[in-house]
This record gives structure tokens, sequence and C-alpha cells, in this order.
């Protein structure tokens, strides 16, 4: 059965309007768990973050931004879709609102994105993509290649066509987690950084707050948004949560911002690359099962420099400004896991966005908080609730 929020027991802390808020404490502070932290806080609840290192520094910072709920939209994960739409729809809103909130741009940017077939092979896989994207009813748009061309006339001569997604746009994610720090810490919350949660404690199946190094921070709501890490913290008796880090290598090229090599994101085979305002060029993505480790390897690094040179060929002239590798949070199914712990009443999950995590910002932020404040549980996301990985009883 689910845990309540009904029933859980509120602390003194009051909202604007003097009705009584829970006390929370959220394990990580990613834009995930900093967003949490905001709307929390601005909502009247005490709200303390924990993060093992800096916070927005993990997955936040690795991430690309892009906010590709089509283009990324894969046979399989048609459920995802009804979750990774709304928070879309949602960005533009969620983005002004930080933007107001922390005085800090995020630039979110509205060109769209662009998926490019260089070969015969390449452009049979994406009529393929195409036609599922179509069956999904997605606003999607086949070009074929002069029309790819005229819209980023710096693209390979060899174009057998492409995908145009007008509304997978991108933001700046490093730009939203500096954001949501200010915001987070406007509206009250307090940061621990360097602090990591060792276990979310707990009595008689209730949550009772965490044991940060041999400290016990008291709270009614305990919020498990750790990410990739989000299976090191001790949450029995609860089961641990089916989260492993998926590792991600890129890099960030030097584009002069006056005369852009690319104006829209683009996926091309074996890499995406995404035009900041500024002018850097991002580079991703490996996908890698290497645990957590997150080591640049000569591999990793040219196959990501060799494909997004064939797309662009422009970029041989650019300086390398920045090489990195995140861990995304991989969730058995990819999917995340959103909603109140089967076990331990006033434990939430808000974690395992895998490649999802910038996307799914501000619907995450919307349900996880419409279920601490108000006991809502949405119907969009039952289908996302850590519940779907109990073990099945045995067929008799
Ligand atoms: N969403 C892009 C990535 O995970 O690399």
């Amino acid at each position: 059965m689910s845990a309540s929020l009904s029933s859980l027991p509120m602390s003194s802390s009051s909202s604007a309007t003097g009705a009584a808020r829970p006390r929370v404490a959220i394990v990580g502070a990613g834009v995930i768990g900093l967003a949490l932290g905001w709307k929390l806080a601005a909502a009247g609840c005490a709200v303390e973050l924990f993060d093992a290192g800096a916070a927005g520094m993990g997955a936040s910072h690795a991430a690309a931004g892009m906010l590709a709920a089509c283009a990324e939209a894969e046979p399989g994960e048609e459920g995802l879709l009804a979750l990774t739409r709304e928070s879309q729809m949602l960005w533009p809103g969620f983005a002004a609102e930080l933007e107001a909130a922390s005085g800090i741009s995020v630039d979110l940017r509205t060109e769209g994105t662009l998926t490019i077939a260089l070969t015969a092979d390449d452009g049979a896989r994406l009529r393929h993509l195409f036609a599922f994207q179509q069956s999904l009813g997605l606003p999607v748009e086949w070009l074929n290649p002069a029309e790819t061309r005229r819209r980023e006339p710096m693209l390979t001569r060899q174009i057998a066509g492409a995908v145009f997604s007008p509304e997978d746009h991108q933001v700046d994610n490093r730009k939203v987690a500096t954001a949501l720090k200010i915001a987070a810490a406007r509206a009250g919350a307090i940061l621990h950084e360097q602090l990591p949660v060792r276990r979310v404690a707990s009595t008689g199946g209730r949550a009772e707050g965490v044991l940060a190094g041999e400290t016990l921070h008291r709270a009614d709501v305990v919020v498990l948004a750790a990410g990739a890490w989000s299976r090191g913290v001790d949450i029995t008796p609860a089961a641990p949560l089916p989260v492993r880090p998926v590792k991600g290598q890129m890099l960030a090229l030097a584009m002069d911002p006056a005369a852009p090599l690319l104006s829209h994101v683009l996926w091309a085979p074996g890499s995406y690359l995404v035009p900041r305002k500024d002018g850097r060029l991002i580079v991703g993505a490996t996908t890698e099962e290497k645990g957590f480790e997150t080591a640049l390897t000569a591999g990793g690094q040219l196959a990501l420099l060799t494909n997004a040179w064939r797309a662009l060929p422009g970029i041989e002239e650019l300086t390398i400004l920045e090489q990195w590798a995140g861990l995304r949070p991989g969730s058995r199914d990819d999917a995340p896991i959103l909603g109140p712990s089967p076990e331990v009443e006033g434990l939430i999950y808000a974690t395992g966005h895998h490649r999802n995590g910038i996307l799914l910002l501000p619907v995450t932020t919307a349900l996880i908080s419409a279920l601490i404040l108000r006991g809502e549980r949405a119907s969009l996301a039952l289908p996302f609730g850590a519940e779907r990985f109990a073990p099945r009883p045995a067929a008799e």
C-alpha cells in the first residue's frame, strides 16, 4: 500500500497563509533537489538540502540541457512520453519564474532540433524513427537535404535527409543549477554541501529525518533526489532503489558567438551538438556502463569528435574548451522513480531520470511539490512509482 501524506506529522513551520507545513530534508542538491527546495521553502516549508559534494555539480552540471521529448522518443518508452511532453510544455513558464526568482538568465533557446541522416542507411533508419514519431502524433517534419542545409548552411553536403522537431528546445543546464541555488537560498532553504547523507532515519516505518555524519537532522518528509548516488543512501526498511550510474563523456568547443556554426540542436549519427548563446558548442555523449568511473578516454572523445566533424566539418578549426564525463541516473526501465516509498511513510523518491533530468525538471518539481504540500498523487505520476519494481508473487 502506498504511504499517505495526509497523515504526516506537521511541524511548527507555517506558510504565508498560516497552514502548517512539513519540515523537509532533501537528499541531493542537483537541479531536482534544488528546485524542490526552492518551491517547498517558498510555500512555507522548513527545508534542508544535503549534497555529498557541491550543489548542482553532478549530472546537472554534466548534462547538455536538451529538452528533446520528440527527438529522443524511443520505441518501448511510449509511457514516458506523457511525462516528457508535459514537462516540455512547462519549461517556458518554469524558466521565466526561475529567472525572476534568481535574477539569472537560463538561456532557453527555441530554435528546435534537427536530427540528420548522412548515408542512405542512416536515412532508412531515420525514416523509420520519423514514422514512429508520427504514429505517436508528435510534431515532427521531414526535411530534404536542400531544406536541411537551408536551415543550417554549415552542415556537410552529404545529407540524406533530416527530421525537424520544432518543439524540442534547449536550456543552459549549468545556469539553471546556479539560478536554482540562488532561488532556493532566497526562499529560505538551508543548503549543506560536502555533507553526505548516510541513512534515512525511520521508526516504525515512518521517516524521521536523515543521518548526515553523526547528526540526525529531523524532518517530517525526506526526499531522495540523489541521482546516480541514490542507491548509496541506506533507506532500510525500504529496498534499495534500482538506480545505476550510466557514464556519458562530453566536450565543449568554442564557436565565434557572432558567427556560430549552428543554431539548432543537432542530432547526428553517433553524437549530438548543442550550440549555446555564448558560443560554446556542447558535443555529447557516450553511453557507458562503467560504474562510478568518470575517466575520459581517447576512444570516447575520438568517437564524439569524429561523428560531430562528419556532420559539421567546420568544427575542425575550433578550440576545445572543456572535456568531461557525467553520470546519468539510470533506473531498471530507464524511467524516473517519482512518488512515495511503498515501505517508509514520509520518504519520497524523485530520482532515476536517466537521460531526461533537465527535460523532466519542471514536471518532477510540480508533481513532487503537489504530493508534499497537498497529498496529491497525480495520475501522470502513477506509472512512475517505486511499486513497479516490487517483486511479483510467483504464478500459481
Ligand atoms: N539526453 C542526452 C544524454 O543523456 O546524453
